[in-house]
């Protein structure tokens, strides 16, 4: 069988922590996936947020999988949180709340992790004792946005962004006040290709062909500031102010009320260290139902692209669903894979809701097997 190895797997970017926090909406995923009970998910760790989230729909298993094993590090370091911590220790712990005793609350979970996770945070001590969701270089980039934002635009104008609390003086304030040339300028050269290829990694954006980056990422993000409660928004607190306000302005697995029932079910997350080309390859057929797929396929080429897809719609369950977003190479998947049925019109209604700013294309298929392989034998 053929083995599609991912383009980017030896990028020096996927040997260190990228991601401590996902920066995708996890209620986007909830609709788009409606996962149940009945359930086996296939989804992409990243900074774990989503992974650990989808055990709120209680699904009988969620594989985690990523080909950086620091994201799964880090995932198995969220996990042991809700094993050895109280909640308000989790927040503090994490890095959401300020603490001066986060290597004292390591030494309480640390005998939940496997042995070559312990010795990666024995050696990234600093990480813990900094908190951990504020050291991935993503965040780390969004966080130089928002302290340049301070810098340029004054502090003021961002504390009154943040403090809105209706959409219509939301909406004013971001056609009179924010949406300046300023505002534009700053964001168009942060997020240029020349910026973002430099600070996150070039091989993120090698089959984006030759656009301009900041004016299509900042569509979107204008879209967000200007239509979508900010007060909901943990997304742009995240940025802006480096923390949550709290509540249920935070990612779902945060939220005091999910802790109990997460806590209960973190043994359902099975990971997985590999990259998901492989893995599909060599897995049994009728496993996953539902695939959280992030945005990996902003990196793969159109023959990687097709031949997994080909693999899943072995493996699916009939009725699966898979969603995956891109940032500006947009994938669709071809109509000759009969198998994926697009949710075009719900997919694109989605994505007008997705707080994560910047993502300019969110998919979502059904996926059933028979139909393909029925193709294919009508083919022969
Ligand atoms: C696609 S990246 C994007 C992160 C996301 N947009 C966010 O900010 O939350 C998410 C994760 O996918 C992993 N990844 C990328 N390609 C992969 C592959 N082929 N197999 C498994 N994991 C992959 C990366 O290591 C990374 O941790």
């Amino acid at each position: 069988m053929k083995t599609n190895r991912s383009k980017v797997a030896s990028a020096k970017f996927f040997t260190k922590l990228g991601y401590s926090t996902c920066w995708e909406d996890p209620y986007i995923l909830k609709s788009a996936l409606a996962v149940t009970h009945r359930d086996s998910v296939l989804s992409i760790t990243s900074g774990g947020d989503l992974s650990i989230g989808l055990l709120l729909d209680n699904p009988i298993h969620v594989v985690s999988i990523d080909l950086n094993t620091v994201q799964n590090f880090l995932l198995e370091l969220k996990l042991a949180c809700f094993r050895g911590l109280e909640h308000p220790e989790m927040l503090s712990f994490l890095g959401v709340h300020p603490s001066n005793d986060r290597l004292r609350l390591y030494e309480k979970i640390e005998s939940h992790l496997t042995p070559s996770a312990r010795n990666y945070w024995f050696q990234h001590r600093a990480s813990i004792e900094n908190g951990v969701l504020l050291q991935g270089k993503q965040d780390h980039y969004f966080f130089h946005f928002g302290k340049l934002l301070r810098i340029l635009c004054g502090p003021q104008k961002v504390e009154a962004l943040l403090n809105h609390t209706a959409l219509f003086s939301q909406r004013h304030f971001y056609d009179h006040v924010w949406n300046s040339r300023r505002w534009r300028w700053i964001f168009d050269i942060f997020f240029s290709r020349l910026i973002m290829s430099r600070y996150m990694d070039s091989s993120h954006f090698r089959l984006i062909k030759d656009i301009r980056f900041g004016p299509l990422i900042r569509k979107q993000v204008d879209h967000v500031l200007r239509n979508l409660p900010i007060w909901e928004n943990y997304f742009v607190h995240w940025v802006l102010t480096r923390s949550y306000p709290g509540g249920s302005c935070m990612p779902p697995y945060l939220q005091e009320n999910n802790f109990e029932t997460i806590r209960s079910r973190v043994d359902h997350i099975t990971i997985v260290n590999e990259e998901i080309e492989t893995f599909i390859n060599r897995h049994d057929r009728w496993t996953f139902s539902k695939f959280n797929l992030s945005n990996i396929f902003d990196w793969f080429d159109d023959d990687s692209f097709i031949a997994i897809l080909q693999e899943i719609s072995k493996k699916a369950r009939p009725n699966a669903r898979l969603c995956y977003y891109n940032l500006l190479h947009h994938r669709v998947i071809p109509d000759t894979l009969t198998a994926f049925k697009r949710k075009y019109n719900f997919a694109m209604k989605l994505l007008q809701q997705n707080r994560a700013m910047g993502y300019t294309n969110f998919e979502l298929y059904e996926v059933n097997p028979d139909s393909m392989r029925r193709t294919m034998l009508e083919d022969e």
